[in-house]
């Protein structure tokens, strides 16, 4: 029988601040699986790194309990099949799957999805086809309702759904403004076409990004990825009806989710401005995939959407990986490369 150098990592202690190596414990074993009916065994290629990891390794139950001490990190991966006992899988068939940080993984054939490469490359799985796809699609579309010529403020806008808010927000007529962390970023969001570019590091307060959103009009359509100071001055900034949609609030996932900061009180600036505030999930939009797959992926295969992707060599580099996130070391998805 057939054995494989299983290779895992393990969530082992929950951070009270940044997350990073030392929460995670790396472990090897060799298995020789044998299947179950309908079962594939999996070797994983890409594995994804996501800002929500943190939000589950926070003390107090989130939309779900928070992640299980001493089990495999929770991950989406795009895989090839190494072997199967399903009439729906063969050998060398590329999928997604939720398997987690490990390099092999046993699977029920129903929990798994067939990708075809000759489609798109399998790593739009982790991004504009997957999750953060899902996210920046239906949260602009049915949480911001933007129109053509109404004005987007994205913050995150160089991240993973950031750059596709922005990228969806441009084709539907809007003009976005972006808010990013670094001059590499603000010019690589500059060429993908948004109106302004911001570098929010390059503004002392909330109150002088406040003063420059103004001059620029102020803001129809707010698309929140990391909430703190970028959010403090987009909600004074806010034109009459505007839609704030909060998708993320990596700003605060380093400790402040069991401790939280107080900000400043707006909701008053949503009474002036008869504002709506919604928060929204990728999850409560999963039977929606196809729906979504149907709109983007003709502009990526026409080249109208770009999907870029930070890589990360080495299966070792996950828990650096996911620490880079909180470090903005990332331009659109950071994807880890497994060999
Ligand atoms: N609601 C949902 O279902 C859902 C789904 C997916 C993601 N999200 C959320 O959406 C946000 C973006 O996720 P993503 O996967 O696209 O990650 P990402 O944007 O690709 O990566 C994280 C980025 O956040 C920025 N960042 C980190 N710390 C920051 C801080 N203190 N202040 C401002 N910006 C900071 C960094 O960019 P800079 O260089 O610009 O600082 C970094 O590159 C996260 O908050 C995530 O939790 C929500």
């Amino acid at each position: 029988m057939t054995s494989y150098n299983l290779k895992q990592w393990f969530y082992v202690k929950r951070p009270d601040e940044r997350v990073s190596e030392q929460h995670y414990a790396l472990r090897e074993s060799v298995i020789s699986p044998t299947l179950a009916k309908n079962e594939v065994l999996l070797e994983a290629k890409y594995i994804s790194v996501d800002p929500y990891m943190r939000i589950q390794q926070a003390a107090k139950p989130n939309w779900e309990q928070p992640h299980a001490l001493n089990t495999v990190q929770g991950a989406a991966v795009v895989a090839q099949v190494l072997k199967s006992n399903s009439e729906r899988f063969k050998q060398g068939d590329w999928v997604s799957a939720y398997s987690g940080w490990q390099t092999h993984a046993v699977v029920h054939a129903n929990e798994i999805q067939a990708l075809n490469p000759n489609d798109a490359d399998v790593k739009t799985a982790l991004g504009v086809l997957g999750m953060p796809g899902r996210t920046a699609w239906f949260g602009l579309m049915e949480a911001g309702k933007p129109k053509a010529g109404e004005t987007v403020v994205v913050s995150g806008a160089a991240g993973a759904v950031g750059s596709l808010v922005t990228q969806f927000a441009i084709k539907n007529g809007c003009r976005v403004i972006a808010l990013a962390g670094s001059e590499e970023k603000c010019t690589w969001l500059e060429k993908l076409g948004v109106a302004y570019a911001l570098n929010y590091k390059q503004f002392d307060s909330a109150q002088q990004l406040h003063e420059r959103l103004m001059e620029l009009g102020g803001v129809d359509v707010y698309f929140d990825n990391v909430g703190g100071m970028n959010t403090d001055a987009v909600l004074s900034s806010l034109n009459l009806r505007a839609r704030v949609v909060i998708c993320g609030q990596i700003s605060q996932y380093d400790g402040s989710l069991d401790n939280p900061e107080l900000g400043p009180r707006f909701l008053h600036q949503l009474l002036y401005k008869r504002a709506t505030i919604q928060g929204i999930l990728a999850r409560d939009f999963t039977h929606r995939m196809p729906e979504m797959i149907n709109h983007i992926l003709p502009w990526l295969k026409a080249g109208e959407i770009q999907f870029k992707t930070t890589e990360i060599n080495g299966f070792e580099n996950l828990p650096s990986a996911l620490e880079g996130l909180f470090e903005g070391k990332n331009i659109g998805k950071a994807i880890v490369r497994v060999k």
